[in-house]
């Protein structure tokens, strides 16, 4: 049974070669993660790789297997959804906490999904998987929590303007290579999306499903009402891909149930941590993508009335954050951080039957 002590832990990151995995070694590193050992897990394509982490040397990646987790107190998934399934459960059962990036299991009722300054206290019921929200839903709940408990919130309506790097690392070097081809003057191949995403936007994120929307936004409809606990909350969403690197924006409209006026939403969304304003037209103040790139924070700017909906009961406004970070990586370790500091790193079932107040259990 691995230790649950602060002084002790041992954190694997799963897919630490790919673009989330990278950021969240990067994010430990900067959050000052109190851990004694990092453990890199990837396939077998880069096992045997050496990755220099400061602090931690050179770390060689090792193959992610089920008896690995052995002795892992905290393991920071994101290696995709049938890595994900096939591996958290065998880490989980080693007593290994694993923090999910991955969707496969986030709808699942007995598995907590969180944003950390959010629903933090769903973390208190764990088992040893926790999921961590797709970036797009992520960026959302923020703002959408603060309207929630001050005025209601019936609908919401979001179109989404993503970045490739969500699409993972091959999605980053065929935009690059496809803004090489166009300024040299050569045909633009596309091997990740069905077509060009140089100079051009995709309104096909992931499958399409038989309702007619995309998983994409399926999530957000889903994973929004899991998260802010409204099981019936209307949602609808259109999700875009376009030629960004980094950071996801989206357009966002809410009817709320009581009367809310732009400022009084300016003050409510300012007051969530993480959360930041950035709203002066005047002066050409919004939040950009590239701004937002290499920030944990969600930026909040563009709020006005919607004047489709009668009794100043409509909000519209524009977010954006850092999809890696706060939108994956960072919501990630802020979970770590939040299990650690609440002494919840262990399963809920275990620390009820047997709490342990700090260091290895014999
Ligand atoms: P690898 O480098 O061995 O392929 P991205 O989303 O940026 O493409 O990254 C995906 C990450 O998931 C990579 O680190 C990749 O490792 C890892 N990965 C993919 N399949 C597996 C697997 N079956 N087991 C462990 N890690 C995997």
């Amino acid at each position: 049974m691995p230790g649950t002590s602060p002084d002790t832990l041992i954190v694997a990151v799963v897919g630490a070669t790919g673009a989330v995995g990278r950021t969240m070694t990067r994010v430990l590193l900067e959050k000052q993660f109190p851990m004694t050992q990092l453990r890199l897990l990837a396939s077998a394509r880069s096992a045997g790789q050496v990755i220099t982490v400061p602090g931690f040397g050179d770390i060689t990646v090792e193959l992610a297997t089920p008896e690995i987790f052995e002795g892992i107190d905290i393991a920071l998934f994101s290696a995709g959804g049938d890595t994900s399934k096939a591996l958290a459960p065998e880490a989980a059962a080693r007593g290994c906490t694993v923090i999910d990036n991955s969707s496969a299991w986030r709808m699942d009722p007995a598995i907590p999904l969180v944003v950390s300054q959010v629903n933090p206290e769903d973390l208190d019921w764990h088992e040893g998987i926790i999921a961590n929200p797709n970036c797009s839903t992520m960026q959302l709940m923020p703002p959408l929590m603060a309207l929630r408990d001050a005025v209601g919130i019936e609908r919401m309506i979001v179109d989404t303007y993503q970045a490739v790097s969500g699409t993972g690392h091959k999605a980053i070097v065929e935009l690059e290579e496809q803004i090489k081809a166009h300024a040299e003057g050569r045909e633009k191949v596309a091997k990740v999306y069905p077509y060009n995403i140089g100079f051009n936007a995709l309104p096909q994120i992931d499958v399409f499903l038989d309702n007619g929307y995309t998983k994409e936004e399926w999530k957000v409809v889903t994973e929004s009402r899991k998260i802010l606990h409204l099981p019936d909350l209307r949602v609808s969403c259109t999700a875009v891909r376009v030629p960004v690197f980094m950071s996801h924006s989206e357009a966002v409209h809410v009817e709320t149930r009581d009367a809310v006026t732009p400022d009084q939403a300016r003050a409510l969304f300012a007051a969530v941590p993480g959360v930041v304003v950035q709203d002066d037209p005047a002066n050409k103040i919004y939040p950009l993508a590239e701004h937002a790139a290499g920030s944990d924070l969600v930026f909040v700017g563009r709020v006005r009335q919607d004047p489709s909906i009668p009794d100043n009961k409509g909000l519209a406004f524009w977010v954006v954050s850092d999809n890696l970070r706060k939108g994956a990586a960072s919501n990630a370790v802020e979970i770590a951080e939040a299990l650690v500091a609440r002494g919840w790193v262990r399963k809920a079932s275990e620390r009820h039957a047997a709490p342990v107040l700090g260091g290895r259990p014999a």
